[in-house]
């Protein structure tokens, strides 16, 4: 017997903060499908013209409060201005999803410079601690979400996975790795708090990451001998969906999870 049916404007006056909100990747989409169930916005990033596209996009069709923040998630004092201003103009942070990344090249892990290293982790692994450090706190205090008071979403990827770790990028891939061990520690220590903390793994899709280019992402998988079960390049709208499913009410008793959305292909690495 179905007991809950989950209402269609659940995040209806909850507030969701997007990393990496300025691209046509996972940030704009994610936002789009946030503010498709009610949410308000805030859409962070360091390319400024295209969190205003995202912005613009999502006001022609939702009615959703928007604040958009350029700050550089690899820099606390940075993101710390932008909990000041948020906590200005928004009264709660309900959903926080760390999806700003980059990927820094094609390097093994022991042949990336210095710079490098300190980028990639910089970005993947310390962008995503200061955000959640700067907003867990209000995350805790929102006793009016219960049962659940706030959701935290990582984005992290295949690469960063037992099966998926990926030496054409080892960088990246660690530093994958790293989130999806912050994502299972901070559900531990989130957890007594009601708050949810789960990653969604990609495997790969077609975003500005990969230029847009279909080619580029086939060269990819054959460089590697990587062959797709479902043989498909991803739709980013897709990971959206699964955001969407972990933003909602079905998924409040999930927590310490990655959800790996990838054709198969962690799966089948090194198998067909
Ligand atoms: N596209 C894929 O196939 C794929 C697969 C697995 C994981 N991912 C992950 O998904 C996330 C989004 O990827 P995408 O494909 O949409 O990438 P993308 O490059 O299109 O978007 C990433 C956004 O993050 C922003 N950004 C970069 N550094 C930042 C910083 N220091 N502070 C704030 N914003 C910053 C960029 O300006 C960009 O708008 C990334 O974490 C990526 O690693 C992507």
């Amino acid at each position: 017997m179905l007991i809950h049916i989950i209402e269609e404007y659940y995040l209806k006056e909850k507030v969701a903060i997007v990393t990496g909100a300025g691209s046509d990747g996972f940030g704009r989409r994610m936002a789009k499908a946030f503010a498709s169930k009610g949410a308000d916005l805030v859409l962070n990033d360091i390319d400024e013209k295209g969190l205003e596209i995202t912005k613009e996009e999502i006001q022609k069709k939702y009615d959703s409060k928007i604040l958009t923040v350029k700050a550089d998630i690899s820099n606390s004092a940075e993101v710390d201005e932008m909990a000041k201003e948020v906590s200005e103009i928004f009264e709660n942070v309900f959903l926080l999803v760390n999806n700003a990344g980059i990927d820094g090249g094609l390097y093994s892990s022991l042949k990336a410079k210095e710079a490098l290293y300190d980028k990639v982790m910089g970005v993947n692994v310390k962008g995503a601690w200061n955000v959640t450090k700067a907003f867990y706190r209000v995350m805790k205090r929102q006793r009016e979400f219960m049962p659940i008071r706030g959701k935290i979403i990582n984005i992290a990827s295949c690469a960063g996975t037992q099966n998926g770790l990926n030496p054409f990028i080892g960088i990246y891939s660690a530093s994958k790795a790293a989130l999806i061990a912050f994502t299972k520690l901070w559900a531990l220590e989130l957890g007594p708090s009601d708050i949810t903390v789960n990653a969604i793994s990609p495997g790969v899709f077609l975003t500005p990451i990969y230029n847009n280019d279909p080619k580029l992402i086939r060269q990819f998988l054959k460089s590697r001998g990587v062959k797709l079960p479902i043989d498909k390049v991803g739709d980013p709208n897709w990971v959206a969906d699964i955001a969407l499913f972990l933003a909602s009410p079905a998924a409040n008793y999930i927590t310490g999870q990655n959800i790996i959305i990838d054709g198969g292909m962690c799966v089948s690495i090194n198998k067909i």
